[in-house]
This record gives C-alpha cells, structure tokens and sequence, in this order.
C-alpha cells in the first residue's frame, strides 16, 4: 500500500449521486449472489420477502433496540418475535428469549449463562469445560476463549452426528455445558439431541441447542416430512436454543434469537450496572446500542411470510437440496451423512476434491468446501432453484477432466470459510 491508497476524511463532503457511483463501483468485483453461484452467506426467499424486511428496516433505520423505554414499537416487535420463535421451538409459559444481534451473540450467551450457572452450583470447580461434537460452531471455541473457558470436541460417529458416548466419555467434573445442532453447519445434519439432553440432565448440565441454520427451517422441514429427531423444548433437559433470524428467518442481518426454558436460566444473561455519573443501565444482552432496523425488520418479515410462507419456501429449498443430490450422485459425487434440511456436502475419496472445486471456480461458481470429509459444501436459498441443471452440467463437465481423480496426496482441502 503507498501513501496514496491510505483513505483520508475528505476536507470536502462528497455528494450523494457521486458516493452512489463509489458505492457501486467498489461491489462491481464482488460475487453476484443473485445469480445461485455463491453456496453461503445469503438466505434470499424472494425479491417480494427482501422489499419487506428493506422497507421495515428503513422505517426504524434510525431507532435504537437500547432503548425500548423511548421505542416502545421496537420492545413491541422483539417480544413478538421472541414469542413467535418460542411457538415455533415449543417454549411453554416459562420459557423467555431476546433478539441478539447474530449467531454468534446469541452462543456468547449461552455459553456465558452456562458458565455462571456452572461457577454458581459448584463454587470450587476448575475452569469450566463445554463439551461438544467435532461439527459444532466455531463461535464456542471463541466464546471459551473470551469467556475463559475449555471447549472440548469429541469425534462424530459414521452418520456425522454427534457420537453420544463419546461426549459421555469427555465429562469431567469441570464440565458445564453440551452442545448438540441442529444442524451443523458442516454436514447439515441434526445431532441425537434427546440423547445429548438426557446426558445433560443425568450429569446436571447446561444443554444448549445450536439451532442458528434449523431454528426457523427446521420445524417446517418437519412438517414437511423430514426424518430429524426432536431438537427444541418439547426435549426435556434442553436449556437454550439459538436460532437465527438472518438466516432461514430471511430478515435483514443482525438478527438472531436466543431462547430459554426458564426465566431463572434467561436471567443469567442481564447485567445491571450503576456505579457511574449516569444512573442505571441494563442490557438483555451482549451489545448496548441494537439496531432498530434489524428488529422491525425480523417482525414485518414473519408477518409477511407466516407459517404457509416459511412452509413453502422451505419446501422449494428442500426440492432444490433433493434435485441436486439425484444429480450428483450418478456422477459419483455422493452426499456425506443423511442432511434433510437445506445443507449438504458431498465428495468422493475417488476424487481430488480440490481440483473439483477448483474446476467449478473456473466455471464461475463460488465453492464453499468441506474439510472433513473432503468435499463441497452448500448452504441453499431460492437463489439456488433456477440453477440447478447448470450446476450439475458443469459438474459433469469439470469430472471429464482426468486432473480431478484423486491422486497420491490429493485429499486434504484448506478451506476457507
Ligand atoms: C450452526 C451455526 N451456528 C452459529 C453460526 C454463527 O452465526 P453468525 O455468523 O450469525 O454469527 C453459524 C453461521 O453460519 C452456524 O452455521
């Protein structure tokens, strides 16, 4: 970088028609997600679904999610929407929840309640340990970081689920928390959650439920048909459930729920300070300030869609998932594990997974990829429905090149989130 690529305030303001010519000109090199070639990163169901959450957002651009003392609309919308998410995840009348701002947030947390529930029970404890299967987020390895405690991954069995005993065999007595998901984000699997719950409660654990892909995918997949176990509060001994709004909520980013099963675990994440010139102050959550937009956002966008909404794009999602695994299993590209939900990954040891993905790049698709096994992974939206056919054309294509069969040291992808 010279001097003069270092961005300076300018002495002068810009005009608005110039900074919109700025604007586009700095996204003209960035991947067109309209199109169904990036398998991540977006969860669009419909220009339609997208002109709500915008025109909301706009509306409350300005309003701020501290303070729902000036903005009663906004409290209004969050325990709506925590409402609604409850009546999904089958919260009874002691479950409580708030809006965070993402995935993230929302396992902070959990995994902070966890902790101080565990330091409150057993006062003597070494640090607190979460144990959780290989597949988990890895928001709870940076929340044991921040938060000081040990994250434990145990092995997955053959399904790609979380293996139950070994999660039994990693418990020490400075356990605090399991883990299960609903799916993981690798495999798009759902771990045996009653099993993992039913651990947590023989050992008097936190059990917290990583539902920020299925939380508001998942009970319409199952409405649909979809063979996953039970994953949210109709299991006894789950604790918390996160479930993301900006994902399969289709909302604006900066939304997520973070439920629990009762008002003395939903507790554990206030924080009430006034030790300073300005009186009292108390959050729900981790952030202070929260955007206003996110919030109305997320109530107009479940307004809108209602559950026949959510079903039907669900089942959109989940025919683009079926018609892409027919296609590229005849081509020898087989699906890890058994995902019903709108992720899967897929791979052959007979291939050089790399140079696989490397051919479709080339082809102009953005690969998402799988490092265990080696593989290729989609996370899918109704961008993908159009451009199934394609995909798999090129597919074909890129395996006619004799470059991709798997060769001594070929296997081990690097992939980059
Ligand atoms: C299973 C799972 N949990 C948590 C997260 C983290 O969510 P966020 O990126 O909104 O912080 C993700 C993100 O993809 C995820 O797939």
């Amino acid at each position: 970088m010279t001097t003069q690529d270092i961005a300076r305030l300018p002495e002068h303001g810009i005009a608005l028609p110039e900074l919109e010519r700025m604007l586009a000109d700095a996204g003209r090199d960035d991947v067109d997600w309209r199109n169904g070639r990036v398998p991540m990163f977006i969860h669009f169901a419909g220009d339609d679904v997208l002109e709500v959450a915008k025109k909301a957002y706009l509306m409350y651009f300005s309003e701020n999610g501290l303070g729902p003392r000036a903005f009663g609309s906004l409290a209004k919308f969050e325990r709506e929407v925590v409402q609604m998410g409850l009546g999904l995840l089958h919260g009874d009348a002691q479950a409580r929840g708030a809006m965070t701002t993402g995935g993230t947030e929302s396992i902070f947390l959990a995994v902070k309640c966890a902790r101080d529930r565990a330091l409150q029970k057993r006062p003597g404890m070494g640090k607190p340990r979460i144990v959780m299967p290989h597949s988990a987020h890895p928001a709870f390895d940076k929340a044991a970081h921040f938060l000081g405690l040990e994250a434990v991954r145990t092995p997955l069995g053959e399904d790609l689920c979380a293996d139950v005993a070994a999660m039994r065999a990693a418990i020490t007595p400075d356990t605090a928390m399991l883990v299960g998901s609903a799916p993981s984000y690798p495999h798009g699997v759902v771990d045996p959650i009653p099993a993992i719950a039913a651990l947590a409660r023989e050992h008097g654990l936190w059990m917290h439920v990583d539902a920020c892909v299925g939380g508001y995918f998942a009970p319409f997949a199952r409405e649909l048909g979809a063979d996953i176990p039970d994953f949210d509060f109709k299991v006894e001994g789950v604790t918390s459930i996160s479930a993301d709004l900006h994902k399969y909520g289709y909302t604006a980013k900066g939304a997520s729920t973070l439920f629990f099963a009762d008002p003395e675990s939903f507790a554990l994440m206030g924080y009430y300070f006034d030790d300073w010139p300005r009186g009292q102050y108390f959050t729900h959550t981790l952030v202070g300030t929260r955007p206003g937009g996110a919030i109305a956002a997320a109530w107009a966008v479940m307004n809108y869609l209602g559950h026949e909404g959510y079903l039907r794009v669900a089942a959109r999602v989940i025919a683009t998932r079926r018609a892409m695994q027919a296609g590229l299993d005849p081509l020898g590209m087989h699906t890890f594990g058994r995902p019903e939900l709108s992720i899967f990954a897929f791979g052959s040891p007979e291939r050089d997974m790399a140079a696989v993905g490397k051919g479709m790049s080339a082809r102009g698709w953005t690969v998402g990829y799988s490092n265990v096994p080696p593989g290729i992974h989609h996370m899918l939206n109704l961008t993908h429905e159009p451009v199934v056919g394609q995909y798999l054309a090129d597919m074909k294509a890129v395996l006619a090149d004799p470059s991709t069969k798997a060769s001594a040291g070929s296997g081990r992808i690097d992939a980059v989130y």
